[in-house]
């Protein structure tokens, strides 16, 4: 038997199946269903407020929708296409369980107020979690920044040796961007932080509602002002989706990072087997696919903010049924951020850092010749004549084929005879580290306050 529709009173004819089929958003949208009930308990219990429905019908609603709830969470409940939507599948059912009570459910409301409503409060929770697997990140990295500490690696500009860091400052670097990940979470959630219901189909109701309190029922902090704009408004989906797309985007350098630092090349890292995979025809492979994935995925979370962006800007107000085309876009941008953040959480713990390496590759590339630069500074020599003379002097050491370290200070002076004695405290990787002075940089004593810093900060919330 074909489902009869909740809107069909004017219809003289049944939706064609090809049309069913393709305006459906059950297949998707059932994962509102959780929300759209804690809202319609919300709408249930103002309509009794208000007096538009009886404290008899509002417990045999709520108590419906309880049950509907614990059925699809057992996953007993069948949803329907013919339904199209999981707001309609659910109320069908209600009705179907409870009888004319049922019926009053949608009683100043609307499908398009119901969705603008069950998205902020999927998104708001969302959030929540992605902001918890953040913090998971960043203690891993935190962690690996603790165990690491004093391992020094070639800090690189353009992808050449720049100068000398600690690797507990590099991957500390990350731990900053996490965060201001999780503010941009927290600002993007306490914009979308109000209530849309009562907007119902665009224009308000003519019945005494009190939206305000339904809005305090769902913990929103006020009502959207200008119901045109509650139905319509779905900035918080592009802002969410900005917000994963950043984090996508921070997650996959350091995937790209990594990839570059586990090859035969560098091997700066090496990432347990657990969390490797292998070749079907090279026997001896060992490859990064995780985090090639993790970079790759970056692409798809891209392109669900364009795809938002785009479905709204030829958008007239109010409510368009484009808009559907919203949650496939915000789901899997969250699906796939969160899967990325977890993933990236573990095989951080499972990844050791090869520091012998890392000091070999810092013998390469004159990582030591700015300080060499600073020290002439300190001696009085203005720092463009100083930056000339380094360079002049690292020529000659390419010419030669040593390290800075390896000229004596007889040629040293050759150059400059601002230098002395003691430039030797001045080069070298290890002296380089010492010497680091300025707030943020990666002076031993400042990195590891940072540590014990985020170690308190983190072990917080
Ligand atoms: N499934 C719809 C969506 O996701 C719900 C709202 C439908 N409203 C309407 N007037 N057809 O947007």
């Amino acid at each position: 038997m074909k489902q009869k529709k909740p809107w069909g009173g004017r219809f003289t004819k049944q939706t064609a199946a090809l049309v069913e089929s393709f305006t459906e958003s059950i297949s998707f949208d059932w994962r509102l269903c959780q929300h759209d009930i804690e809202g319609s308990i919300a709408h249930a219990n103002m309509l009794a407020k208000c007096k538009l429905i009886t404290e008899k019908e509002k417990d045999a609603i709520i108590k419906g929708l309880k049950e509907i709830l614990a059925e699809i969470l057992t996953g007993k409940f069948e949803f329907k296409e013919s339904l199209e939507d999981v707001h309609m599948n659910i109320e069908s059912a209600l009705i179907e369980r409870i009888g004319e009570a049922g019926k009053k459910l949608h009683t100043a409301r609307s499908r398009n107020d119901q969705v603008a409503l069950d998205l902020r409060l999927w998104t708001r929770e969302q959030a929540r979690t992605v902001k918890s697997l953040l913090t998971v990140l960043q203690k891993e990295l935190v962690k690996k920044g603790k165990a690491f500490f004093g391992l020094i690696m070639p800090g690189f500009t353009h992808l050449q040796h720049a100068q000398p860091v600690l690797v507990s400052h590099y991957l500390l670097a990350y731990v900053e961007m996490l965060e201001r990940d999780k503010a941009r979470l927290q600002d993007c959630c306490a914009r979308l932080n109000k209530s849309p219901l009562g907007a119902c189909a665009l224009a308000g109701t003519t019945l005494p509602t009190d939206p305000a309190f339904t809005a305090k029922l769902l913990g929103f902090e006020g009502i959207c002002e200008n119901s045109m704009d509650a139905v319509s408004d779905r900035d918080f989906c592009v802002e969410y989706a900005f917000c994963l797309s950043m984090i996508a985007m921070h997650l996959s350098r350091l995937a790209e990072e990594w990839i570059i630092w586990c090859n035969d090349e560098m091997k700066f890292i090496e990432i347990s087997d657990a969390y490797c995979t292998g070749s079907s025809i090279m026997p001896q492979k060992k490859n990064p696919d995780v985090l090639e994935l993790i970079r790759g995925k970056c692409g798809r979370v891209f392109g669900h903010l364009t795809a938002l962006l785009t479905l709204l800007k030829g958008l007239p107000l109010s409510y368009n049924r484009d808009m559907q085309e919203d949650k496939i876009a915000i789901f899997d941008a969250a699906d796939t951020v969160q899967t990325s953040l977890s993933v990236l959480a573990e095989l951080v713990a499972n990844t050791n850092f090869n520091g012998e390496q890392m000091m070999h590759a810092c013998e390469k590339g004159f990582i030591d010749a700015t300080a060499l630069a600073e020290y002439l500074v300190k001696k009085g020599v203005p720092f463009r004549m100083a930056h000339e003379i380094v360079g002049k002097i690292v020529r000659e050491c390419i010419r030669v084929q040593c390290k800075l370290t390896d000229l004596r200070l007889e040629s040293f002076q050759a150059f400059s005879s601002a230098i002395e004695k003691d430039v030797y405290k001045a080069l070298g990787v290890e002296n380089c580290i010492k010497n680091y002075k300025s707030y943020g940089s990666t002076a031993p004593g400042f990195v590891k306050k940072r540590i014990t810093y985020w170690e308190k900060k983190l072990n917080k919330g």
